[in-house]
């Protein structure tokens, strides 16, 4: 398994928001965690990606391994670093008055020490632009004039820019009017399906999730209360009721 969570429980303050959650995934692999709000979908991202918010979470408990390894101690600057894992958080946090180009190429500026940076840094950019061809077009332009779902693929492309191994999204499609959604959707199974790289998205909306998933896990007030195959996960009656409007 390339990441393991282990009976995960994180707590802001004496609030426990994650109840000891436990889940797996496989390189290559594209798993959804789907919840309402509240749930505690962005408290696990965080917790993953080491990157506490400036009030918390703390995890209490459990481990997170990754490649078999416990990344508790970790912090999240290592993690881009040695290209394992890059968090694209909710809200989209670009920098309004760099451009299109410039927000790109400062994700690798933690890369910065590697003599092979500037090649690195032009391939993965034709690589981004490659597949958000919108991005390109708008290159020279700065992020704040970016509409919306624009500005949603610029973080999702900041990220891929870490060169990470795998990648975690937190509700993307918030926002994105249909089009763009597929659009950036699209974008990333193709990632996954030519350079495997490794996938978990957090989405309200469990249609598209499950869509674009290939398996999934069901959180709810920071329990995992269900699992399975995106195919599975559709036809449960209760993940139905819930998350997917009866
Ligand atoms: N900074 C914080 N301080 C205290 N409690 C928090 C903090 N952030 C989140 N929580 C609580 O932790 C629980 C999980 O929140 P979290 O943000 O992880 O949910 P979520 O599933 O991402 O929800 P949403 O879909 O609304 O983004 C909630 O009960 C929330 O109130
Ligand atoms: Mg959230």
């Amino acid at each position: 398994m390339l990441l393991e969570v282990k009976n995960l429980k994180v707590a802001y303050g004496n609030i426990e928001a994650l109840h000891g959650i436990s889940f797996a995934i496989d390189t290559g692999e594209i798993v959804t965690l789907i919840g309402a709000n509240g749930a505690g979908k962005t408290s696990t991202l965080l917790s993953l990606a080491r990157l506490p918010r400036p009030e918390g979470p703390l995890v209490s408990g459990g481990d997170i391994l990754y490649e078999g390894a416990s990344i508790l101690k970790t912090e999240a600057h290592t993690l881009i670093q040695n290209k394992m894992l890059a968090l694209v958080p909710e809200g989209r946090h670009i920098f309004g008055n760099l451009t299109v180009e410039e927000n790109l190429q400062i994700a690798t500026y933690p890369h910065r020490r590697d003599i092979n940076r500037a090649v690195i840094t032009g391939e993965i950019l034709e690589l981004v632009y490659s597949l958000f061809p919108r991005l390109y077009e708008r290159r020279k332009q700065r992020g704040e004039l970016l509409s919306g779902g624009e500005q949603q693929m610029l973080a999702v492309g900041r990220a891929l820019m870490t060169g990470s191994k795998m990648i975690m999204l937190d509700e993307p499609s918030m926002g994105l009017a249909p089009k763009l959604m597929y659009e950036m959707f699209r974008a990333l199974k193709q990632l996954n399906f030519v350079k495997h790289l490794t996938i978990l998205v957090v989405e309200q909306n469990a249609k598209v999730a499950l869509d674009f998933a290939g398996r999934g896990y069901v959180l709810k007030t920071g329990e995992i209360i269900a699992a399975g195959s995106s195919a599975e996960l559709a036809a449960n009656p209760d993940v139905k009721k819930a998350y997917l409007g009866g």
